[in-house]
Formats: C-alpha cells, sequence, structure tokens
C-alpha cells in the first residue's frame, strides 16, 4: 500500500523540480497519511479479528511482523513524511532532508517487505497460494 508513496518519491526526486518534490510531501501528509492510516489500523484490525478462529505458524508470523510495521509505520514513516513535507515546502533541500529522505525510504522498503509477507501468508492461508506441503502441515 505504501509502493505508491514509495515510487512517486524516487521518481519525483530524480527527475522532478524541486517545486514538484514539495508538491508530492505536501501530498504524502495530506490526504496520504489521512487516507493511509486507518487502511493500515484496519488491515492490522482485521486481521486479528479473523485470526481469532485460527491458528498456526502463519498468523503467528503475520502477529509478529505486525507490531514492527505500526512502530515503523507511526514512529519512523509519519514523522519523516511530516519534516520532509514541511523542509521542501521551505526550499530547505540541504544535507539533512536527504538524509532524512534516506531513511525515509529505507524504513519505507522495510515495511513493503513485512506487508508483502503478510499479504503472502494471508493468501496462503486463504488458499489463493500454492504452499508446499512442509508449510501447510505446519500451518494447522
Ligand atoms: C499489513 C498487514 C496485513 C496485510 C497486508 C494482510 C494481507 C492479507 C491478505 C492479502 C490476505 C488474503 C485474503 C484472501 O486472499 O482472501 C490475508 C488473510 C489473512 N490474514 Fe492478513 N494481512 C495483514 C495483517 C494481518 C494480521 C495482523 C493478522 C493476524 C495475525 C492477519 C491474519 C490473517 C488471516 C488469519 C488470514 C486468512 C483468512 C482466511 O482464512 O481466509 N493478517 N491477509
Amino acid at each position: 500500500m505504501q509502493r505508491p508513496f514509495f515510487l512517486a518519491t524516487i521518481l519525483t526526486e530524480l527527475f522532478g523540480s524541486h517545486a514538484a518534490v514539495a508538491q508530492l510531501k505536501s501530498l504524502i501528509v495530506a490526504p496520504g497519511l489521512w487516507i493511509m492510516m486507518p487502511l493500515m489500523a484496519a488491515a492490522g484490525g482485521g486481521g486479528v479479528f479473523v485470526a481469532k478462529s485460527r491458528k498456526g505458524r502463519l498468523v503467528d508470523a503475520k502477529k509478529k511482523r505486525m507490531p514492527f510495521i505500526a512502530a515503523n509505520g507511526l514512529l519512523v514513516l509519519v514523522p519523516c513524511a511530516i519534516m520532509l513535507s514541511r523542509w521542501a515546502a521551505a526550499g530547505s533541500f540541504d544535507t539533512t532532508f536527504y538524509v532524512v529522505q534516506a531513511i525515509e525510504l529505507i524504513a519505507g522498503a522495510t515495511n513493503l517487505t513485512l506487508m508483502g509477507l503478510n499479504a503472502r501468508d494471508g493468501m496462503r492461508m486463504a488458499g489463493r497460494l500454492r504452499t508446499s506441503p512442509a508449510a501447510v502441515g505446519r500451518a494447522h
């Protein structure tokens, strides 16, 4: 779900003007974060709800990933997005901007990976992905 932010950030910063970067940063904060945060809460809450009737390795793995995804989002990605948006609006594209930008991209890639793993394990449980016999055996 964070993929649009990630790709737009890389493309705009490689090829776009400072004004384009500032506009994107502003859009990521509003309405971006206002859309993203309820969706993430819904994914986590909905997952925990459907997991009530489920046990096994795949559910446990998803449950363990969720606090990292949430902490990474709230403690790293949201503050980074807000700071970068303010600095870009002020035209201050200094070293600090790019250091924080690098931190945001690394944290973003981490969360994309963790969410991808959650989606993969979810689809395995729902029977939408082929699973190795060993994994099925351990999941039930
Ligand atoms: C970033 C967070 C999450 C994402 C992106 C995600 C994604 C998915 C996806 C794509 C499916 C497959 C749905 C289908 O094909 O019908 C799924 C199913 C599932 N998810 Fe998640 N999930 C997340 C969080 C969680 C959490 C925190 C739990 C609880 C531990 C959880 C438990 C489950 C369960 C049990 C299923 C299987 C439902 C069934 O039996 O059909 N998910 N998830």
